[in-house]
């Protein structure tokens, strides 16, 4: 136990003993008694608080650690009664006196704060401030609720740059991206070699020949694309055989078409088609368009738009950040929502395998030729089986809200999800559907209730769209997650037929893992003049 006694004699502090955080300070109000007085009162306080301190351990114990139980015990009665009987005023509390939790609980506006350069800024400075000036309860209190207050303010602004940060960095795209399509327009225009048509004339009839195996991209990344074919090609059993189908936006036409023109990957065929070249585009109503469009709308209007959704002091920052998510452009995008109108865009193929751009195929694809669909239209792995608790454990109420009574009363929480990035679509049997129709009524319905039904991407309407369409496919032909998880391994990924690196980290950023990322780098010829050209690197 330490006494500390101030020059001044205003203030008695008594430590109760080595490791016991809390402090008893005595605050002397008047400074009419003799210090004979004084002495005998510390002597029989530091005896008593002995005491106390034990007895308020057991209480503590006890669960009951209450500053006001402790002061009705009969030993406290008996030490204020002492007190009194000296005719001074002592003021006496333990653990924490109850100026403090006022002091705390009095709510304060981040104005107060603003431009005082008086707020201790660490915890060393706080302490120091507190010995320095031995202040009282009240002032202690102030200035502690002061430094956390700033400290809670900065630590929240903080993540939420962080989380921000994380998902800017997700979806800007990187200098080198820009670099590569500008220098591919360049060549288109100088070049005529980077302008051929794709595919050429003679190899046209391949487009609309049900004997291909026919595999469709819908990307407006060169990079990422280029992956994606040639590993299709280079672990496909019989290359001639495969028709790539690429379709991308007006902006990138050109460098995709002089990348493909310059890096030819004979014998696949290769076709390189942006949207507003397809005839159904032209036709007039294109819904996937006009939902887009009315979604955008929304979307900005959104909860009072980004700074009403930044404003709210008591939302946890994670959550601020999801929703500013929810009004990024991203989430989207036409190459996403695109896949729904694939009957359409391709009226005489029977059977397609769509490739979202952030795989990589590490296996001849063929086999997925030959699964029986048993008439369904969406072969598909399912996500709720896996042992990773995160990626593979997706019910339909991981993504649409089940609270909304549209919902709730249509779908089953626990129903199977699956996932996008690697499907075989039979557009037959999808012909014979409604799905795309449905699709956009669900888009409609969920714009109306001003997205109470999902938030974000394209695969919450699909999940209702394809509800009843599914065939279960292999994991094996799809291992998603791989932009989400460390702890993939190497050896894990390497064995899959098809990886998905759906998440953030794309194999293309800097917040790639860089243990996974040669599975993807591996298909970039890193000596390209091109790729060099940009500084493209392998690590
Ligand atoms: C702020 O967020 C809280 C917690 O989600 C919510 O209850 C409250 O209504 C929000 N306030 C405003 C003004 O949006
Ligand atoms: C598709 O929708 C139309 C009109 O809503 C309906 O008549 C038809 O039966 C539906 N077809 C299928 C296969 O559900
Ligand atoms: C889910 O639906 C309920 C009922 O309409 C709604 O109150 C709630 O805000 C919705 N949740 C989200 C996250 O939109
Ligand atoms: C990664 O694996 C380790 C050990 O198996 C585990 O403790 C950890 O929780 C995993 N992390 C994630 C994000 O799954
Ligand atoms: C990579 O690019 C260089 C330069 O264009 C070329 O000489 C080389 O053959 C390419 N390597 C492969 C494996 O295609």
């Amino acid at each position: 136990m330490q006494l500390h006694i101030s020059p001044s004699l205003r203030h008695v502090t008594v430590l109760p003993g080595k490791g016991v955080r809390e402090f008893i300070k005595v605050k002397v109000w008047s400074r009419r008694l003799s210090y004979r007085m004084l002495f005998y009162a510390l002597l029989f306080l530091t005896f008593l608080l002995r005491f106390v301190s034990v007895l308020s351990t057991v209480d503590t114990i006890d669960g009951d650690n209450k500053c006001s139980t402790i002061g009705t015990s009969f030993l406290l009665l008996l030490l204020l009664l002492i007190f009194v009987s000296f005719t001074v005023v002592f003021h006496v509390c333990l653990l924490v006196p109850e100026v403090i939790y006022q002091v705390l609980e009095e709510p304060i506006s981040k104005d107060e704060l603003q431009g005082r350069s008086d707020i201790p800024q660490t915890l060393e400075e706080f302490m120091a401030d507190i010995k320095e000036s031995k202040s009282d309860a009240k002032t202690f209190a102030v200035k502690l609720r002061e430094m956390v207050t700033l400290m809670e303010q900065r630590t929240r602004t903080a993540k939420i740059q962080e989380y921000l940060y994380r998902h800017v960095a997700s979806s800007s795209i990187p200098k080198q991206l820009h670099c590569l399509a500008l220098r591919l327009a360049n060549e288109h225009s100088t070049n005529a070699a980077a302008r051929l048509q794709l595919p050429s004339a003679e190899l046209v009839p391949a487009l609309v020949d049900n004997s291909y195996f026919h595999y469709v991209v819908a990307s407006d990344n060169v990079l990422a694309t280029s992956v994606v074919a040639m590993s299709l090609v280079k672990n496909s059993l019989r290359p001639e055989k495969i028709v790539l189908h690429i379709i991308t936006d007006r902006k990138t036409y050109y460098p995709m078409q002089a990348w493909f023109s310059l890096h030819p990957l004979t014998p696949a065929v290769i076709e390189v088609k942006a949207l507003h070249q397809f005839d159904w585009f032209s036709k007039g109503k294109v819904p996937v368009l006009e939902a887009m469009e009315k979604d955008q709308q929304v979307r900005s209007q959104f909860r009072g738009g980004s700074s009403a959704i930044v404003a709210n002091n008591t939302e946890k920052p994670v959550v601020i950040a999801a929703k500013l998510q929810a009004l990024s452009p991203k989430y989207n995008s036409l190459m996403n929502h695109i896949r729904i109108n694939l009957p359409e865009l391709y009226p005489s193929l029977n059977k397609v395998v769509f490739l979202d751009d952030d795989i990589v195929v590490q296996t001849d694809l063929s086999p997925l030729w030959d699964i029986d669909m048993n008439g369904k239209v969406n072969g598909a792995v399912e996500t709720c089986k896996g042992d990773d608790k995160f990626v593979m454990s997706k019910k339909f109420k991981s993504y649409l809200n089940f609270s909304h009574p549209l919902i709730s009363s249509n779908f089953d929480p626990d129903q199977c999800a699956w996932a996008y990035g690697m499907n075989v679509f039979d557009l037959e049997a999808w012909r014979k559907t409604n799905i795309s129709l449905t699709y956009h009524y669900w888009l409609e319905q969920n714009l109306k209730s001003d997205l109470s039904l999902w938030q974000l991407g394209t695969l919450p309407p699909g999940l209702i769209a394809f509800h009843g369409h599914i065939h279960v496919i292999d994991p094996f032909w799809h291992m998603l997650g791989l932009g989400y998880q460390e702890n993939t391994s190497f050896a894990d990924a390497e064995s899959a037929g098809v990886i998905h690196f759906n998440g953030r980290a794309k194999p293309w950023l800097d917040i790639a893992f860089p243990q996974l990322r040669p599975l993807w780098s591996k298909y970039i010829n890193f000596s390209d003049k091109f790729i060099k050209g940009c500084h493209i690197r392998a690590s």
